[in-house]
């Protein structure tokens, strides 16, 4: 795990935890956001535009979307707002993905 940045005595983290990212095991701290984890594993970029422009963490705080990642097979998920836990499975993205289109309503026959 190289590329970490040095935590003084002051700070305390959470119980260790391990999540996976791109098929990576990579150790992590409850109370850590996808994005912190992200960054500290020298990966800033969370997800590709269909240009294949690189998108990051930029607000930080789950107002411009830029982070979006796929957390445990769910895409479109905010990095900056997810913290991880035990076992989650991280990818970047390519990409915005789609919802869903909703089923169509159903109509009353008389
Ligand atoms: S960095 Fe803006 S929503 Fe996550």
């Amino acid at each position: 795990m190289s590329g970490r940045l040095a935590v003084g005595p002051e700070l305390r983290r959470g119980p260790a935890v391990t999540v996976t990212i791109d098929s990576r095991p990579v150790l992590a701290y409850a109370g850590e956001s996808v994005a912190a984890v992200l960054i500290a594993e020298g990966s800033p970029a969370t997800r590709v535009t269909r240009s294949g422009a690189p998108r990051g963490v930029f607000c930080g705080m789950g107002a411009c979307f830029d982070c979006l990642v796929v957390v445990d097979g769910i895409p479109n998920t905010r990095a900056c707002m997810t913290w991880v836990r035990e076992g989650m499975v991280i990818a970047h993205q390519d990409v915005f993905v789609a919802a869903a289109a909703p089923p169509p309503k159903e109509t009353h026959v008389a």
